[in-house]
């Protein structure tokens, strides 16, 4: 197969939901139509679960489900598809975020009966900041959830995102007959079952076709006519353009576990869905098809095995060929790296991987060279833009409660870091560390890692600040000007770049009127 072929065939995109909205479920319908998995039940949930978050033996579990779980592939008509898991829980919401930095495209499902939630309106935030394509999937349609028209106008509101079904829900909950393919004018009808490719489509060539009735009866053929003429009167036709630029999502309704609809998707999906595309580094953009690799790390994973604090670094392959064993240049390092043993993952089997393409991932085994964000290239440097860190809502100051090992404190919490567990923010004087999350959670892990694999004790002591912004300005003086009188708010990143702390937005609004000059980020895209 020719490099171009290759390309061509792969699909690299995440799963994205509110937890609970069915994700785990639809992962593993996927996976079953590919022959990836054979039984139902394959794919642990990565959720970890409200009532043991103080159970750190639970904690460690999950995440070990979660490294085994965060690349799935599998082949569907001649495609290579790469599904990149991403946490479920709220508290790790950062390494979704990052996880999103690495695919082409989303599917976002939607609890028809809870609608747009919290997480779900996030991660959509973060999937327009790249102009992600997004497919929605409105999931657990066996279920007595919203009425489709409200939802819609719910979706289109509150996540800034046009939509435009193309599938029609008939009825639903204990009612649910099934949906009708505005795309291809089939007939989808319901029946609970749970096997792979068990429900069959009637083909009708219009709605007005007798089958309909025949099928639905009179009642749901004539709603179905009644609705599909208002969602054309609504809704423009399918631009796919618009829907590539992440401006327009196309609708599926379903049912996840009732393995109903799935397979619609997932048509409309490798129809559709982008293959690996171009991506925009600090001197130029980089093509798929250029034969230098290029890639870069967005997520890594300590491993579970304390003995060995090894870890596993996570590299998005932009263009080029990946060989095992091949040396590449570490961009940040300055110098050749390379890989005896990359991997892929499946279920609890980890696969050594020869040669991966663009789209791929592969997980690189890593004794603390790699930071998220650094860039492999086989010589040229330059870093990939758009894999930002998002400002942190819960701030503590990280106190040492072992003076003999203030060293081991030091290098644990400079690695934990790096793999983006948390932030870390210095404050002068006095050199404190604050440490920033985007989860309560993520203290207890830290807290306990430190001392399991770096033998160091802390504590952490509440600090009252909430907010905090990146702060830049093309004023120098003024710049300077502002850290100065603001001495008491302001912290240094690990990049040694200033951020202002405060205790609440009203602030930092204030700060924005004070000092026009001055320009605050929520998140670090800006430095690149
Ligand atoms: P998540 O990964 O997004 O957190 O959600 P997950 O797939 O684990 O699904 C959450 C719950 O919703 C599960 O029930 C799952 O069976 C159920 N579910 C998924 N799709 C549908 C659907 O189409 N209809 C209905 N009615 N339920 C659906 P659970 O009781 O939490 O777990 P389980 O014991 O069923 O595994």
């Amino acid at each position: 197969m020719s490099f171009e072929e290759e390309i061509n065939k792969r699909k690299t995109f995440a799963i994205i939901a509110h937890p609970d909205a069915g994700k785990t479920t639809l992962t593993e319908k996927l996976l079953l139509f590919g022959g990836a998995i054979q039984t139902a039940g394959a794919v642990k949930s990565n959720k970890i679960k409200k009532a043991t978050t103080s159970d750190f033996m639970e904690i460690e579990k999950q995440r070990g489900i979660s490294v085994a779980t965060s690349v799935m592939n599998f082949t569907y008509k001649g495609l290579s598809i790469n599904i990149l898991d991403t946490p479920g829980h709220k508290d790790f919401a950062e390494d979704t975020y990052r996880t999103l930095t690495a695919v082409d495209s989303v599917i976002l499902v939607i609890d028809c009966v809870k609608g747009v939630e919290e997480q779900t309106r996030k991660l959509m935030e973060v999937c327009r900041m790249r102009d992600t394509p997004v497919i929605i999937f409105v999931n657990k349609m066996d279920r007595e959830g919203k009425d489709p028209f409200d939802l819609l106008e719910e979706i289109e509101k509150t996540l800034h995102i046009s939509v435009k079904p193309l599938s029609w829900p008939i009825g639903m909950g204990s009612d649910f007959k099934g949906v009708y393919s505005i795309y291809d004018k089939s007939l989808l009808l319901f029946e609970p079952i749970k096997k792979a490719g068990d429900h069959n489509s009637t083909q009708i060539s219009n709605l007005q076709d007798p089958l309909l009735e025949q099928k639905l009866g009179k009642r749901y053929a004539n709603k179905l006519n009644e609705d599909v003429e208002l969602v054309e009167g609504i809704y423009e036709p399918f631009d796919e353009s618009l829907y590539l630029e992440g401006i327009l999502a196309p609708v599926f309704f379903g049912s996840g576990v009732n393995n109903f609809g799935v397979k619609e998707l997932l048509e409309a999906f490798i129809q559709f869905a982008p293959k690996p595309k171009g991506r925009e580094t600090s001197t130029r953009s980089v093509k798929p098809n250029e034969d230098k690799l290029s890639g870069f790390v967005f997520k890594i994973h300590a491993n579970l095995d304390p003995k060995h604090r090894d870890r596993i670094a996570f590299l998005r392959i932009c263009s080029g060929k990946f060989e095992r064993n091949k040396f590449f240049h570490h961009v940040r390092l300055n110098k050749n790296v390379r890989f005896s043993a990359p991997v892929t993952f499946m279920g609890q089997n980890k696969d050594i991987v020869e040669t991966a393409f663009p789209g791929d991932v592969v997980g690189l085994y890593d004794t603390g060279n790699f930071k998220i964000g650094d860039t492999l290239t086989e010589g040229e440097d330059f870093y990939f833009k758009g894999i930002p860190s998002f400002s942190p809502e819960i701030f503590r100051e990280l106190v040492n409660i072992d003076p003999m090992k203030a060293k081991q404190l030091e290098k644990g919490i400079s690695q934990l870091t790096d793999e983006g567990v948390a932030q870390l923010f210095n404050v002068q004087p006095g050199n404190r560390k604050y440490v920033g999350v985007v989860g309560e959670l993520q203290f207890d892990v830290i807290q306990h890692r430190l001392t399991a694999e770096y033998g160091a004790s802390c504590r952490f002591q509440p600090l009252n600040i909430s907010k905090s912004c990146w702060i830049t300005s093309n004023n120098k003086i003024n710049l300077a000007e502002f850290l100065k009188r603001r001495a008491n708010y302001i912290a240094w990143d690990k990049d040694e770049n200033p951020v202002f702390l405060s205790d609440s937005e009203w602030t930092i609004n204030l700060m924005k009127k004070e000092y026009p000059e001055i320009e605050f980020h929520s998140n670090s895209e800006f430095k690149t």
